[in-house]
């Protein structure tokens, strides 16, 4: 069975929602195994035995959360530099920008190589319904083409 692996820092909440809401979304897919992990929780383990990484985190100061940064600066050498190419999609949870975490993971996942199959969602301030809802879709629409095969 196919495994979607959710991976998601906080430190108020709001990327905890996002995270809940896609794990909801993807769980609705039966054929994907689906897994959510905090980031500081998962390894390089968790990266090298799933299929597809969603990401989600906050943009702290301009740029990827810390808790995020870390789970990449622990899981990169393990991982085998160039060698684990799988599909990703990310979430940013942000005040009023969200520009600098993209920015800034777009360019560490080039090393895995991770490839991005979707835009990022980014939701400014306290997510609403609408947002929980734009991420439960991007979890069921990333497990569902993983099940069909398309990443
Ligand atoms: C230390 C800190 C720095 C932040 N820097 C930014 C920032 O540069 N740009 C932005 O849009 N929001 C910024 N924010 C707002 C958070 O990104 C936003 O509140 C987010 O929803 C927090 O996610 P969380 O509840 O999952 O921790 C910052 C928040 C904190 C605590």
């Amino acid at each position: 069975m196919k495994e979607l692996l959710i991976v998601y820092h906080t430190q108020s909440g709001s990327s905890q929602r996002l995270a809940e809401a896609a794990y909801a979304g993807a769980v609705a897919e039966k054929e994907i195994k689906v897994r959510l992990l905090r980031a500081m929780e998962a390894g390089s383990s968790d990266l090298q035995a799933c299929d597809g990484v969603l990401f989600v985190t906050p943009e702290n100061f301009g740029y990827l959360s810390g808790g995020m940064k870390d789970f990449f600066d622990r899981t990169y050498y393990p991982c085998d530099p160039g060698s684990l190419a799988r599909p990703y999609m990310l979430i940013v949870s942000c005040g009023n920008d969200g520009s600098g975490a993209v920015r800034q993971l777009e360019r560490i996942v080039k090393g895995y190589p991770l490839k991005a199959v979707a835009e990022p969602l980014i939701v400014r301030g306290e997510p609403q319904g609408e947002d929980l809802e734009s991420a439960g879709e991007l979890g069921l629409s990333f497990a569902a083409g993983l099940g069909m095969g398309i990443f």
